[in-house]
C-alpha cells in the first residue's frame, strides 16, 4: 500500500512539475515612452502587441488600412528612428524611448514631397488608397538618403509595397516626380530616367 501511495503521490508532483513546464510565461505589465509624430506619449503595455495595434487601438493615430495579420501589403508602413518599417511586424516593446513618424506626418501638408499632391493628379489619383501612405513613408525616407535615385532605384526601394489596385505605376511616378521636382529639377531634365506615365507597374502591382 505505502509504495502504491507514493507512486500516487510522485505521479501528482510529476503532473504539477508538466504543468509549470507547458504553462505560458507570464507578460508583465510594461510602461514604455516613445515619441509619435514629435510628441512624447506614455503607454503600459499588457500584453504583446503590435506597433501598429499601439498605434491605431491605444494611441488613435493610425488614420490608413488595418490589414489581416499576416497579409501585410506595406501599407502600414512608419518610420522608426528615420527607418521605414511595417508597423505590424514590430514588437510594441521594441520602439521603447523610440522615435515613430507616420505617413501623416511626412505627407503633402507636412511639407517633406511638397509637389505630391500635383504629382498625383498628374499622374493619376490611386483607386482606394490604401497603399498610398505606406509607400510615400518608404519613398520620403529613401529620398532623404538617396538625393538622385532613377526611378528603377525607387521602384527597388518600394519592392516590399502592393497595390490592390494596380495603381503601383502612377503612384510610383508621381513620387519619383515630387521627389525630383523637390530639388528644383525637372524630371525630363534626367536622361533616361523620368519615364510617361503608363510605365510598367513595379515588382507589385
Ligand atoms: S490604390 Fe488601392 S491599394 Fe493601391
Amino acid at each position: 500500500m505505502k509504495t502504491v501511495a507514493r507512486r500516487r503521490q510522485a505521479g501528482r508532483g510529476a503532473g504539477r512539475r508538466t504543468a509549470a513546464r507547458t504553462a505560458a510565461p507570464a507578460f508583465l505589465p510594461h510602461r514604455l515612452r516613445l515619441r509619435v509624430d514629435g510628441v512624447w506619449r506614455e503607454v503600459e503595455l499588457a500584453g504583446a502587441e503590435s506597433l501598429l495595434d499601439l498605434l491605431h487601438q491605444r494611441l488613435g493615430v493610425w488614420r490608413g488600412a488595418v490589414e489581416p495579420l499576416g497579409d501585410c501589403t506595406g501599407a502600414c508602413a512608419v518610420l522608426l528612428d528615420g527607418v521605414a518599417v511595417p508597423a505590424c511586424r514590430v514588437n510594441a516593446l521594441e520602439v521603447a524611448e523610440r522615435e515613430v513618424t507616420t505617413p501623416w506626418a511626412v505627407g503633402p501638408g507636412a511639407g517633406l514631397l511638397p509637389g505630391l499632391r500635383e504629382a498625383m493628379s498628374r499622374f493619376g489619383t490611386p483607386q482606394c488608397g490604401r497603399c498610398l501612405p505606406g509607400m510615400l513613408v518608404t519613398a520620403a525616407a529613401y529620398l532623404a538618403k538617396i538625393r538622385n535615385p532613377t526611378e528603377e532605384e525607387l521602384r527597388g526601394a518600394l519592392a516590399d509595397h502592393r497595390c490592390e489596385c494596380a495603381a503601383f505605376g502612377p503612384i510610383l511616378q508621381a513620387l519619383f516626380n515630387a521627389g525630383v521636382e523637390r530639388r528644383g529639377l525637372r524630371p525630363d531634365a534626367l536622361s533616361g530616367q523620368a519615364r510617361g506615365p503608363g510605365a510598367a507597374g513595379g515588382g507589385t502591382t
